[in-house]
């Protein structure tokens, strides 16, 4: 008998509205579910509760053959094994795209039935995912004969529409989770092509930048920041003075004291920077960090004089992070100040000019975890 016979016969009311009531939820479930294992689960604990039945397996399509990915009842017989979809009834139900209903295994020529002595399964529905074109199937098992009745057959197959549909979001979550990444990585390549180029015409802070960012990055993580902002003070430091691209390197890296017009033409570099960036896409938030890098608490920063919390907070641990490391570098025309003085000099100017929570995070980092600038 190759067709598939639906039982007549109705749920009590009752059990109708508990039924869907708890279909509602599982669909809910089903829709928020992050991962195929998650599916599988939700899938098989409540084809359990919804029907009543003894067992369930969650049987996905690989390469022309049944995989058993989730067996419940019958484990460990089959979870994990593949077999010809010939001898499946899973296989028969993706082939034919209907459900298979069957009261008595053993009156039903479908069954292999020497595989099926050693469980406990009498009675059985199983019923595509996705009906138009099956990517696998689900079971649901009775350890009694069991004449299942449409409304079942409907529950099942509304289980494996829904799983069908959570199954393909997160497919296609996947593949933006993907190119996500694969943005990201750009991204990070970018700004560090970038580095490399704006540090290569300022010999005299070769690998400023790229300290200063991880710098800034442990003083956010220190200050508990959310794991976004810290990865987006690390983007801003890595290029935090690409606006000295446009400073010719002479006056960058001239061995003497700068005339008044050569440092008002490099504080430029702020400014300039932020022009570069602030129209390009996932670049706007860094454009407006780095604006602000050289503005400091009382206004006495630049370029626009910025007081107290008109500077953004990501910009205020960029200072510190910035004035921290020039001061504890060495320089071709000085050595390093050292750490305690530039402790000192953060520390002197706490609230004054930098951020003194940012301050105080990082004289915790130094004095207490053994934190020093990064070479
Ligand atoms: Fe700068």
């Amino acid at each position: 008998m190759n067709e598939t016979i639906l039982k007549e016969g109705a749920f009590s009311t009752d059990r109708y509205i508990s039924i869907m009531e708890k279909l509602l939820l599982v669909v809910q479930e089903l829709s928020a579910s992050k991962d195929l294992t998650q599916v599988m689960n939700i899938v098989r604990h409540s084809i359990r509760d919804l029907l009543e039945s003894d067992g369930a397996t969650f049987v996905l399509l690989d390469n022309d053959m049944c995989y058993y990915a989730e067996e419940d009842a019958i484990s460990p017989l089959w979870k994990g094994k593949r077999f010809p979809m010939d001898i499946c009834i899973s296989g028969w139900v993706m082939k034919n795209k209907i459900p298979a209903v069957i009261k008595d295994i053993y009156q039903d020529e479908r069954i292999p039935i020497d595989a099926y002595r050693k469980t406990f399964v009498r009675g059985l529905i199983a019923v595509p995912i996705r009906t138009h074109d099956p990517i696998g199937a689900i079971g649901c098992y009775w350890a009694d004969n069991h004449a299942a009745s449409p409304e079942e057959v409907r529950v099942l197959q509304v289980l494996a529409d829904t799983a069908a549909i959570a199954m393909g979001n997160i497919h296609f979550q996947e593949i933006i989770d993907e190119k996500a990444q694969q943005l990201e990585k750009a991204v990070e390549n970018t700004l560090q092509v970038i580095s490399n180029i704006v540090e290569q015409k300022d010999l005299y802070t070769s690998g400023h930048q790229q300290r200063v960012a991880k710098i800034a990055m442990d003083i956010a993580t220190e200050l508990k920041w959310e794991k976004e902002t810290c990865e987006m003070i690390y983007r801003a430091g890595i290029i935090h003075d690409i606006g000295k691209i446009g400073i010719p390197s002479e006056t960058l890296s001239k061995p003497a004291k700068l005339t008044f017009y050569e440092y008002e033409f490099i504080k430029t570099h702020s400014e300039q920077g932020y022009n570069m960036l602030k129209n390009i896409p996932f670049f706007e938030q860094i454009a407006e960090i780095i604006l602000e890098h050289h503005e400091r608490l009382d206004g006495s920063g630049y370029p626009r004089k910025l007081k107290g919390d008109e500077i953004l907070p990501e910009a205020r641990v960029l200072a510190v992070a910035d004035v921290f490391e020039a001061m504890t570098s060495h320089r071709p025309y000085r050595p390093a100040l050292g750490l305690e003085v530039a402790m000192d000099e953060l520390i002197s100017n706490r609230g004054i000019l930098y951020c003194a929570n940012a301050v105080d995070a990082l004289t915790d980092l130094v004095r207490n975890k053994g934190y020093h600038a990064p070479v």
